[in-house]
């Protein structure tokens, strides 16, 4: 299998966590030759030599064949993985907002450029998700899908709720921990859970729509009074991405808080925790659990991708190539 020659942008959570995680899998034969980075000055644990602050010298550069993308600009991040796919690199991108909001640019410059662009860090951090929706369940077949895609949020419900802590008490936490957004009201108004929930769609589903034309509604409004009632019936309050096919054709899908019932698994989900529960055909219900944020689960998804691209591995889009494509319910999708 191929060498990778991997020029990096960012070193924050991800790109650092990556960093240490190759250190630890000599391999995968997979070596980090330069890392992109927007501010020189600060002190990073790495060799000095490995910075730079000019893109040219990765996207520039004929050795490096593999471009990992893990900054927090989205529009940054955009041109990056577009001038790299257009440079005949296979890219690796952790940007679910990036992602989210040009799915059918990218899904264009892929099949034009012929290059992987591979992205199951983007939802849902350690769980293999994007890959399992893409490759196990063919489309008549996956029922419905219900998700914890926001780890900070579901920290954040936790503490409040099981640990008594305050709302921005948690938030610190979560922040101080590395799993919400620099803009920590992505995490809180749904934004980040509604992104993921776009790729999710595409995987799934075969629908390719934009973050804007979800229902979603995120936990800024659960208070403490909502917590008692769901106490009082045996049930837990949980930020939910949902999909359902319709029996009369389209899919319904959104994202909310709602009371999860103990039966449901997703009531085990806690802290930093992402949880999806599949129903489908034959399969019936499967559930898969995971760190969802931080820094080494989401570089383990990271790896994963690298590991994928040794074997040339590239996203065949199966529901939305190999089969008519679904469409989103007009009255459940719309945005409140
Ligand atoms: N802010 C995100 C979360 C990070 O809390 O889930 C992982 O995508």
């Amino acid at each position: 299998h191929r060498q990778l020659v991997i020029g990096m942008f960012g070193f924050g959570v991800v790109g650092e966590g990556l960093y240490r995680v190759l250190e630890q899998t000599p391999s995968l034969s997979a070596y980090i030759k330069k890392v992109c980075i927007k501010h020189p000055d600060k002190k990073r644990n790495a060799p000095s030599s490995l910075f730079t602050t000019d893109k040219d010298e990765i996207l520039q550069d004929e050795e490096i064949n593999v471009v990992v993308e893990v900054i927090d600009d989205a529009n940054a991040a955009f041109d990056i993985v577009k001038t790299a796919l257009l440079n005949k690199k296979d890219v690796v991108s952790s940007s679910k907002k990036m992602i989210a909001e040009h799915l059918q640019e990218l899904l264009e410059l892929q099949q034009k450029t012929g290059r992987s662009f591979l992205y199951e860090s983007s939802a849902c951090a350690s769980i293999p998700a994007i890959r399992n929706l893409e490759e196990y369940y063919d489309n008549d077949l996956l029922h419905s899908i219900r998700a914890i895609v926001n780890g900070s949020t579901n920290f954040i419900l936790t503490k409040m709720f099981d640990e008594r802590l305050g709302f921005r008490e948690a938030l610190l936490l979560a922040q101080q921990q590395g799993f919400a957004e620099s803009n920590p009201t992505l995490d809180v108004e749904g934004y980040d859970a509604l992104n993921k929930w776009t790729i999710f769609l595409c995987h799934a589903y075969g629908i390719v729509t934009t973050p804007d034309q979800i229902l979603f509604t995120g936990i800024q409004n659960i208070h403490k009074s909502d917590a008692a009632v769901a106490k009082s019936r045996g049930q837990q309050i949980r930020l939910v991405a949902q999909a359902k096919k319709l029996v009369e054709g389209g899919v319904a899908a959104f994202v909310l808080p709602q009371f999860v019932t103990a039966d449901n698994p997703l009531s085990f989900v806690r802290n930093e925790y992402n949880g999806v529960v599949i129903e489908s055909g034959f399969a019936d219900q499967q559930f898969f659990y995971g760190k969802g944020a931080g820094s080494f689960p989401t570089a383990s998804a990271v790896l994963s991708d690298l590991s994928a691209l040794r074997y040339d591995y590239k996203y065949e889009y199966k529901k939305l190539y190999h089969h008519e494509p679904n469409q989103l319910n007009d009255d459940i999708y719309l945005r409140v």
